[in-house]
């Protein structure tokens, strides 16, 4: 059986709500809260599978707890060759629609630079904002949430989406 871990940054707990949520979802998965849990890079070797959430902040950026880990990947570049990642994180299509959920788009694209396979892309419909880095030929390269104008549709959207997971990546 796959180990799964779900690896969290979230300031406000949006993410987190949406990580504790999927953790329900996927049985026997372990939650790593990038504040409290991290010990440094070497720990996503632990798992088979990767599923990585983060809030975007400032210009499209991760939240605060990716900074260091992102850093310290993209300079130690670990082969992640045969690891299955996704992504989710929570934004704001309105007030930051210049760069909703652009946090996704740039870890998806360190992480499958080291040789993770992404899964569990999602349609970019029923959301409106102006850009966002997150797109990958049309869709969103993972799980966007809108706690502040959309919170209605969070919980089904994550659990849809942990249902995709469990058949793209056979979990
Ligand atoms: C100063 C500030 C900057 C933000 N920048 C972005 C952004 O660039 N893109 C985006 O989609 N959301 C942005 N947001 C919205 C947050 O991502 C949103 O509030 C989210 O729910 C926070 O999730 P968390 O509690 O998991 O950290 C920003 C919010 C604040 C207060």
């Amino acid at each position: 059986m796959s180990k799964v871990g779900i690896f969290f940054g979230s300031s406000s707990g949006v993410t987190r709500g949406a990580a504790e949520l999927l953790a329900d979802e996927l049985k026997g998965s372990e939650l790593i809260d990038m504040e409290e849990d991290f010990d440094g890079i070497e720990q996503f070797e632990d798992f088979d599978v990767l599923i990585l959430g983060s809030s975007t902040w400032g210009q499209g950026d991760p939240q605060r707890d990716w900074v260091d880990p992102l850093y310290d990947l993209s300079n130690d570049r670990p082969d992640l060759e045969g690891k299955k990642v996704a992504f989710f994180g929570a934004g704001d299509q309105k007030t930051h629609g210049e760069h909703f959920l652009s946090a996704l788009g740039k870890m998806h694209d360190l992480f499958t630079s080291l040789g993770a396979s992404a899964y569990g892309f999602t349609s970019t419909n029923g959301y409106d904002y102006e850009h966002s880095l997150a797109e990958r030929e049309g869709k969103f390269c993972g799980l966007g949430i809108d706690d502040v104008n959309q919170e209605d549709l969070t919980e089904d959207r994550v659990k849809e989406w942990a249902s995709q997971l469990k058949n793209e990546m056979g979990l």
